[in-house]
């Protein structure tokens, strides 16, 4: 979605806007433009498409200035263009603003100021806050946004600048995030903290419905009532570099290739191996005494997230014994949902500022449940509104196709189930010993995966012209069925489905011909003699098969002809409770990102950009 960013102080704005610009543009985004207050005016530069297209108006017409604000814009009101690109201006050329958002009256707002007599530039909702704000301006770019906040409805983070108060900046935010980086003698606004890692690990998270302010030295935050609002200081610990390719061509095959690390890191200092127990004191007393409660477990997300929790409810179910059911977070709150008082929600986002995530989660305590967030990023959103937060240990994660967050997202639920089962009885302290030894294990298991890579990539040659593709799992690899189908999709565009493997004779089978490659989970199992038969079913009517099996795994091995293909991923076995392959999720995911990501590049796609895509959803 779109990025935002802001500078005040001595240096130059524009290298500065244009180079946390580049740091947001994995969020996704269609335009972009920045503005700089030179020489006593405003300067304005934008430009439709990538952001090479605005360096080069830039290089053409360049611009100078102290203060500046910039933006990415992920189209939602007018199609990418120069003129719909932000920063959007008031008639007079005094006041700029940038917007993440949608402002949901826009056109009632244009209406009433189109009577007054203002033409509209743009078919944008955010032209119309610019209008809005100078309306009400009276020498406080302050005064004027608090109160313009009052008309407007929606959800929004805007970041303001005024010709007439050149060294500060105005910004206010409803929903999607904003922080405040602070430099020496400088202040910066961001849409994350990405974008100013390059500057500064100082942050302060911009609270909802306040008008904020920042000069080179000073920070500024006021109510709706005019009360100025306490803030806190945090230091981000992500170090730059991880923000970088790091010699891989790609984020996201860089990202595949930390998966061990970010499962370590996230399993690191949790697992007390001597009792067979967690450690999560760090979630607070609250968070500990909710799960400790907890009769049932309702797992909150979208997309990717969105099967961890699904994976999420098999290893509630079979590792504490407690009732667990996954809900989409954008449909959460359409179906009324029944929540009994002992429900304990976790909301799990990898970004920690999902619109429908956090609506869902709201949802949720609205009827009575605790919640809990499982997110990647310390001080995000829902780290703010949860009753206690787990946080995955990934590190930032630029692709937009979710990989390293995934997988330790799935180790945080792990260790949250195993936490829970040792609080209700269902694991005796030796299988919670034997569970946890086999945790510790899966990070170098995940290792011994990924040396599937050079075979994945060599397959890829002849799978990259199918047009279809079918993924097929069965128990807790139907999770990851759908993970491979989303990310086979997302990123190469290829259509792809996700089924249950049971489920194909009731409808996708007749998909089935040789043009249709099929991949089958078969790593061993509870499911394992029935997917074959599943495998056998495809063979019988032609359909060409792609194998995730076990190491050394002959059996199936003499089911698949000379036109299959088989990719072999170690064995993650855990000798109790009889769910032996509950953790074999985080491996057989390997061969499936590495899959997608060499589709893609095959069939010459933006691995790390794909189309239409924005990395926080922050509209719902
Ligand atoms: C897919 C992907 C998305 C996200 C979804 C939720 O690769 O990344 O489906 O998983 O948008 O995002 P978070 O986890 O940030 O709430």
């Amino acid at each position: 979605m779109c990025g935002i960013v802001g500078y005040v102080g001595p240096k130059d704005a524009t290298p500065i806007l244009v180079e946390g610009l580049r740091r947001l543009e994995y969020r996704g985004y269609d335009s972009a433009g920045i503005a700089v207050i030179s020489g006593g005016r405003l300067e304005r530069r934008r430009a439709a498409g990538k952001l090479g297209n605005l360096e080069a108006v830039l290089r053409s017409t360049p611009v100078s200035g102290h203060i500046g604000i910039g933006h990415t814009r992920w189209a939602t009101h007018g199609r990418p263009s120069e003129e719909n690109a932000h920063p959007h201006a008031d008639a007079s050329r005094q006041l700029v603003v940038v917007h993440n958002g949608i402002i949901e009256n826009y056109l009632e707002l244009k209406e009433r100021l189109s009577a007054t007599g203002i033409v509209f530039e743009t078919e944008t909702d955010t032209e119309v806050v610019a209008h809005l704000v100078a309306s009400y301006y009276e020498g406080s770019l302050e005064a004027a946004t608090g109160r313009a906040t009052k008309d407007l409805r929606g959800i929004y983070s805007l970041v303001l600048m005024h010709v007439g108060e050149p060294g500060r900046l105005v910004a206010t935010r409803l929903g999607p995030p904003l922080v405040i980086g602070l430099g020496e003698g400088e202040r910066f606004f961001a849409s994350d903290v990405q974008a100013l890692l390059a500057h500064t690990r100082r942050f302060v998270f911009v609270p909802e419905q306040t008008v904020v302010v920042i000069e080179p030295d000073a920070i500024r935050i006021v109510d709706a009532q005019g009360r100025i609002v306490p803030f806190k200081e945090e230091t981000i610990t992500w170090d730059p570099v991880q923000a970088e390719k790091g010699g891989y061509r790609h984020f996201m095959l860089k990202e595949i290739h930390e998966q061990p690390r970010a499962v370590r890191d996230t399993l690191l200092g949790r697992m007390s191996l001597d009792t067979g127990d967690v450690r999560l004191e760090e979630m607070g007393a609250a968070a500990l005494e909710a799960i400790e409660k907890a009769d049932r477990v309702q797992f909150l997300a979208c997309g990717t997230s969105w099967h961890a929790g699904l994976i999420g409810q098999f290893f509630m179910e079979q590792l504490a014994g407690v009732p667990a059911s996954t809900d989409y977070a954008s449909e959460f709150r359409y179906r009324d949902p029944v929540i009994s008082p002992g429900t304990l929600a976790v909301a799990i986002s990898q970004s920690g500022e999902t619109a429908d995530t956090l609506a869902a989660m709201r949802e949720a305590r609205s009827r009575g449940a605790s919640v809990l967030a499982i997110t990647n990023v310390a001080g995000s959103q829902v780290t703010r509104e949860a009753d206690g937060a787990l946080l995955t240990h990934a590190g930032p994660e630029i692709g937009v196709a979710s990989t390293k967050a995934f997988t330790a997202q799935v180790a945080a639920i792990a260790l949250l189930s195993i936490f829970l089962g040792r609080r209700k009885g269902a694991l005796s302290a030796a299988a919670g010993r034997n569970l946890l030894a086999a945790l510790a294990r899966v990070p170098q298991l995940m290792d011994h995966a990924l040396s599937c890579a050079a075979l994945v990539e060599d397959m890829s040659r002849s799978l990259f012209k199918a047009t279809d593709f079918l993924f097929l799992g069965r128990g807790v690899q139907y999770p990851i069925a759908l993970e491979g189908a989303l990310k086979l999709k997302e990123i190469s565009y290829i259509h792809a489905e996700g089924y249950p493997a049971g489920e194909m004779k009731h409808g996708p089978i007749a998909l089935i011909d040789e043009s249709l490659p099929v991949v089958a989970l078969i790593p061993r199992g509870r499911g394992y003699e029935k997917i074959l038969s599943n495998v056998q079913e495809v063979k019988a009517r032609g359909g060409r098969v792609v194998a995730i099996i076990n190491r050394g795994d002959d059996h199936v091995r003499k089911i698949l002809g000379k036109e299959d293909l088989f990719i072999e991923v170690p064995g993650v076995e855990v000798d109790v409770l009889g769910v032996s392959e509950i953790f074999s999720p985080f491996v057989t995911v390997i061969p499936l990102q590495l899959l997608a990501y060499h589709v893609a590049l095959r069939a010459g796609r933006d691995v790390d950009q794909p189309r239409n895509l924005a990395k926080s959803v922050t509209v719902e």
